[in-house]
């Protein structure tokens, strides 16, 4: 077999092989296939797609490609969630402990980071000690005693997908439905979970900026799973403004903790049910929309989700004191205030926008080798439909005042859009697949 061969006839428009598919995977694994010939390939991926069964031969093909997490030792229902990444988004941080606090068992996969969308592990570090490198065996032990435990990429798992994933960010070949899809489903369906709840994200903050364009990848993950033969469903939720009010690490934990302790964001606990509800019908098909609801919102407002989020912090190495006493976790040397400078209604707030503002401030990293500054980020005091007057204060920017963040908080003041009337903000949940 030739790549050259292979990525003429993917150029050409026509359907691989699945041994076509699975020589390129194991060959740029093994060092066999340069760089410019897998990225020659992902490019005619790009333009001429792949369909369901190839987008299915190369999930499983780059799952195969590194270590299987087998599960087989945990009791109970296990389960993952994933986002396909916003502003904002700090769900898995209260839905993994409301999960757990249903007796769910969340054997969770995180990620970092990736352009201007947050990931959980950068989150979950801003509580000093706290450690997603656990081994297999702490990791199951783990989610058999506490129900919940989170790990992040190792070398050895998906190793295709590293490599492929960092091809794809310098050759403009990210945002393919196929090759998204393939790149999410080989490390969800690699942690070998019964079901896994995804989380679509839609809008100016997403990679889908379209709910057809997101019912599709929806779609495919769903189908995907489901051949792998996993539960998987799909919640569809809005990207189009941040989610929930803080954006940056601590300040994300800090929001997270609220809302486990019961005093969230209106939209954060939203998101959090439906995903949750997903998730408990996943295990017992026999329940209501409305009993599973009712079990989110007893776990949420009696303080078990509150209690397993703790017990996690201690058992991945975190100083529980640091989560109980939310004011002692990385706090900014400097607070700005944003005022907008006339009266209006918020119209829109450029959610990508938002997401590389807190970047410049040091919230997310420009390259690779940036580090993150845990305390800095936004509190956005209003939101699309927010009525506002000159001299309101729009956003609290939380900075370094060691550095230049005048590019940054300049950035966010023109991601709000204000009009002159009033404006209805839009629905969270778009669309449900399962
Ligand atoms: N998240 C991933 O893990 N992979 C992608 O390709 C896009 C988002």
């Amino acid at each position: 077999m030739r790549a050259y061969e292979i990525i003429r006839k993917k150029r050409d428009g026509h359907k691989l092989e699945e041994a076509e598919i699975r020589f390129l995977i194991e060959a740029f694994v093994q060092g066999g296939l340069p760089d410019y010939q897998m990225a020659a390939w992902l490019m005619a991926a790009f333009l001429k797609g792949l369909d369901e069964q190839e987008t299915f031969w190369l999930t499983d093909a780059m799952r195969l490609s590194g270590d299987q997490v087998e599960l087989k030792g945990i009791e109970g229902f296990t389960v993952d969630k994933h986002s396909t990444g916003g502003v904002g988004d700090k769900t898995s941080l209260v839905l993994g402990p409301v999960l757990a606090a249903l007796g769910l068992r969340v054997a969770k996969l995180s990620g970092r980071g990736l352009g201007h969308t947050g990931g959980t592990i950068d989150k979950l570090e801003s509580i000093k000690g706290f450690s997603c490198d656990l081994s297999p065996e702490a990791f199951v032990k783990a989610v058999n005693t506490i129900g919940l435990a989170i790990i992040g990429q190792t070398p050895t798992l998906v190793p295709a997908d590293k490599k492929i994933y960092a091809l794809r960010d310098v050759t403009a070949t990210i945002d393919s439905i196929p090759l998204i899809a393939a790149s999410i489903m080989s490390k969800k369906l690699a942690v070998q979970n019964k079901a896994i709840v995804l989380d679509v994200k839609v809008g100016s903050g997403a990679f889908m900026k379209t709910l057809g364009d997101a019912r599709e990848l929806a779609r495919l993950m769903v189908r995907i799973g489901k051949q792998a033969g996993r539960q998987v469903a799909a919640v569809l939720s809005n990207m189009d403004e941040p989610l929930g009010r803080m954006i940056g690490n601590a300040l994300e934990v800090r929001e997270a903790i609220d809302t486990l302790r019961g005093k969230g964001p209106a939209d954060l606990v939203a998101l959090v049910k439906a995903l949750a509800q997903e998730a408990l019908l996943a295990e017992n098909r026999r329940l209501t929309q409305a009993e599973a609801a009712a079990r989110v919102d007893q776990a949420l407002a009696g303080g078990q989700a509150w209690s397993s989020f703790v017990a996690m912090v201690r058992s991945q190495g975190g100083d529980p004191a640091l989560v109980e006493h939310p004011e002692r976790l990385p706090t900014a040397r400097s607070v700005v205030p944003l005022k907008v400078d006339r009266a209006g209604w918020v119209e829109r707030i450029e959610c990508e926008e938002v997401g590389l503002a807190a970047m410049m401030l040091g919230a997310g990293r420009e390259t690779k080798e940036s580090v993150i500054d845990p305390a800095v980020g936004f509190h956005l005091n209003r939101k699309v439909g927010d009525r506002v007057e000159a001299g309101d204060v729009l956003a609290d920017v939380h900075v370094d005042p060691a550095r230049d963040n005048t590019r940054g908080i300049q950035r966010l003041r023109d991601a709000y859009h204000l009009s002159d009337r009033p404006v209805q903000a839009q629905p969270l949940i778009l669309d449900i697949v399962s």
